[in-house]
């Protein structure tokens, strides 16, 4: 794993809007993996600033982690709604390859056609991914089996408390979302992994110096030949390696950059 220790959330957040936005023009027809939550709607931001500025996602293909089960595209706390508001409404991504698993049809029928998609255009070139606090990727939550593909995973009470606060006074998120596996994300030929925030400090440091366990989902991607994880200082504060990050960052990023 490659550990970029950024100054502030904003110069983390830029670093991986630069870094998915040199993917897009530079691969020919780039395959993109995006995730949604809190720490996505600047990255989107960004991404819509560089697309005004001239950056075409026309040639691009885009697979969303997951949807809530139960929850049809129009409805407001959609993971489809969420990508419209933040991303699809203002870019030329084309709408026929934008695949997000759907959360109103049976589960299992809605991640096996998640797969065909994913055999058909994939791999993803570049995954995006947040972390939970509990250490999930996707909705992957512990105990998630390390080889798994995309299907269906009851959510911890922790994680729909933590985005209960995109649901309205009272309402709660739905109990399971679809989502893709472990295993399919792995398959990703490169992946960024950006964290920002004291919140996500303990799950950061099992994710990327704790041993590689189910009980941390992000723990599998120490198994990935390319990831990149990009932290603000409080992200950070408990990983043990710090200066040698650093030190190793000041060589790697002298001969490629990230
Ligand atoms: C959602 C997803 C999740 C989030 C994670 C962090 O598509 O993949 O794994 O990335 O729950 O969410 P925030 O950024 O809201 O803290």
């Amino acid at each position: 794993m490659r550990v970029i220790l950024c100054d502030c959330a904003g110069e983390a957040t830029a670093r991986v809007v630069d870094r998915i936005a040199r993917t897009v023009s530079e691969t020919p027809e780039p395959v993109l993996g995006l995730a949604t939550g809190g720490t996505m709607e600047p990255v989107y931001a960004g991404l819509i600033e560089a697309h005004r500025a001239g950056l075409s996602f026309s040639a691009a293909t885009s697979f969303n982690l997951d949807e809530y089960v139960g929850l049809p595209p129009e409805h407001p706390q959609s993971y489809h709604s969420y990508m419209a508001r933040h991303f699809f409404d203002h870019v030329d991504l084309p709408e026929a390859r934008r695949f997000l698993p759907r959360g109103d049809v049976d589960p299992g029928q809605s991640a096996a056609a998640f797969e065909v998609a994913l055999q058909r255009h994939g791999p993803v070139d570049l995954q995006l991914l947040g972390l939970g606090h509990n250490g999930h990727i996707g909705f992957n939550e512990p105990g998630s089996s390390l080889g798994s593909l995309t299907r269906e995973k009851t959510l911890t009470r922790r994680t729909r408390e933590a985005n209960a606060r995109f649901f309205g006074e009272g309402e709660m998120p739905p109990r399971s979302a679809v989502t893709m596996g472990i295993g399919s994300i792995m398959r990703a030929r490169a992946i960024v992994v950006l964290a920002l925030g004291q919140g996500k400090a303990a799950a950061v440091a099992a994710a990327v110096e704790g041993p590689v366990t189910a009980f941390c989902p992000g723990s599998a991607l120490q198994f990935h030949p390319d990831t990149t994880v990009y932290l603000d200082p409080a992200a950070a504060s408990d990983l043990r390696l710090t200066e040698h990050y650093r030190e190793a960052e000041a060589i790697s990023s002298a001969r490629a950059p990230d």
